[in-house]
């Protein structure tokens, strides 16, 4: 997208926005969608050199995600959400933030807002090519691509056939990517995001169709369906992976996965992994400022204010704005450990946004909105790229031993314990007890009779890769 589609789209979303906040919170107002926007679609160019929030269910709410994005995530994913949820949700806008919400009978199953929609891709759980193309058309006005989500390795996903069941049942995977690329408007990208199989070759024979269907972009969880968090990723497998999707020739972008901890590791793992770009998770969730070259500290003081007041204009569920903010273990530069204890108590004792009026002081959410806005605006994240120059293809020791002392102060590394604690020596074994142990079918179901496979889209013109020589 060039940046003068971009500053289109921020004009005419300002002065949509600003129409909605003079308007007040009044059921009876019909919500006025936002001026159709022209905008670039994503390609897979898109997908590379970037640094993206990762799919979190609960933790990737629309604050984090908002709040990512302005301190320069370049893309974010949504949580997965289970084809079926949104099947019958009610799609309703708040005419004066703008948020939208998909609602389900008891609660809001995604929200989202205009702001995000150009970096947005939702999370889909599915093991039916025909729910998933259903659900993806519920909510494709709101989002730019839509992700499968072949990696969870939880049995309430399993059991279904969804998440990680798919690796192991590749006619169902594929079947479901090529009915949503075949169902959805270009203008919707369609992706992917897998672990490891336990072997390299059946990784690479699942990859091979997996990027026979049209996708733009591959992320690779650089771990197997049974290894855990607290186990190293093993990223030393992936520069394999990413020479052989290059030499596919479709253009599709590799996304690597897996205990990295923010922008500057980022160029760590891109530069032993050769990836195209990198996936952010339990790092962000910790700090989802980590995406900046200088990530704020303190987040008591700087975060936590901000994201309640944003988390209140939004009506945001109480409970989850909780849940997010006991996530948050940024660096401590001038809060006191007593001082954040503190706090902690009295967000956990809470009840209500009321209950902490006394702490956040002025409920200036619109305010911090306009700060989002602005500071998207001056800095789009699409634009936000990482170039690492091709010398820097560092090796996984080099980098391991790296990203151990970047993280000095021990605060961000032990967000992540694999890879603060991974001893070198240990660092190229798959875990023992991690091979897959079940048959290649089990859990996930067999195609429809009636699905007929189709040609993926044929491979569009992609933009010219920008030269990797400057250095972020
Ligand atoms: C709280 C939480 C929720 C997650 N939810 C999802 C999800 O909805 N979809 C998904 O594909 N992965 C999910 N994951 C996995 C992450 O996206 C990611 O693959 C994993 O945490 C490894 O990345 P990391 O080492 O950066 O944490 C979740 C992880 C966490 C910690």
């Amino acid at each position: 997208m060039s940046s003068t589609s971009l500053r289109k789209f921020y004009l005419s979303l300002r002065s949509a926005l600003s129409k909605m906040t003079r308007r007040s919170h009044s059921p009876e107002l019909s919500p006025r969608p936002l001026k159709k926007q022209k905008l670039g679609h994503l390609t897979s160019e898109d997908y590379k050199n970037g640094v993206f929030l990762a799919p979190m269910v609960r933790s990737g709410a629309l604050p984090t995600r908002l709040f990512a994005l302005k301190h320069g995530a370049t893309m974010v994913w949504g949580p997965e959400i289970v084809d079926k949820a949104m099947l019958h949700a009610k799609r309703e806008v708040d005419p004066v933030t703008g948020v939208i919400s998909y609602n389900g009978v008891s609660r809001a199953i995604f929200t989202t807002h205009p702001l995000e929609k150009p970096y947005l891709i939702y999370q889909i759980g599915s093991a039916d090519p025909d729910l998933a193309v259903q659900a993806a058309k519920v909510v494709m006005h709101d989002v730019s691509g839509i992700d499968l989500n072949c990696g969870c390795p939880k049995p309430f996903s399993t059991h279904a056939g969804m998440g990680a069941a798919l690796l192991t049942n590749p006619d169902v995977l594929c079947s479901i990517l090529v009915a949503l690329r075949k169902a959805m408007p270009p203008e919707i990208s369609v992706s992917a995001k897998i672990r490891l199989l336990p072997s390299q070759e059946d990784t690479l024979k699942l990859v091979e169709r997996i990027c026979g269907t049209g996708i733009s972009a591959l992320t690779v969880h650089c771990r197997t369906r049974n290894m855990r968090d607290r186990d190293r990723a093993m990223i030393e497998r992936l520069r394999e992976i990413v020479n052989f999707v290059e030499g596919l020739g479709k253009g599709i972008a590799v996304v690597e996965n897996g205990d990295c901890l923010g922008w500057e590791d980022a160029k760590r793992v891109r530069g032993a992994t050769g990836a195209h770009s990198v996936m952010i998770a339990r790092a962000a969730e910790a700090n989802p400022t980590c995406f900046s070259d200088t990530p704020l500290v303190d987040l008591d003081k700087t975060l936590v204010p901000s994201y309640l007041r944003l988390s209140k204009y939004f009506d945001h569920n109480w409970g989850l704005t909780k849940f997010c903010i006991a996530q948050f273990k940024g660096e401590r530069v001038t809060v006191k450990k007593s001082e954040a204890t503190n706090l902690r108590q009295m967000l956990s004792k809470a009840k209500g946004f009321d209950a902490v009026k006394e702490f956040v002081g002025d409920w200036t959410g619109e305010d911090e909105m306009k700060e989002i806005i602005e500071a998207i605006e001056k800095n789009p994240p699409r634009l936000r790229r990482m170039y690492i120059s091709a010398d820097s293809t560092a090796t996984v020791n080099d980098t391991l031993s790296k990203s151990v002392t970047a993280n000095g102060n021990g605060v961000v590394a032990s967000v992540i314990p694999s890879v603060a604690s991974s001893k070198e020596d240990e660092a190229y074994a798959t875990p023992q007890n991690t091979q897959n142990p079940e048959p290649p079918s089990s859990g996930a179901p067999f195609l429809p009779k009636e699905f007929q496979s189709i040609d993926p889209l044929p491979p569009k013109a992609d933009p010219v890769t920008p030269t990797p020589t400057v250095s972020a």
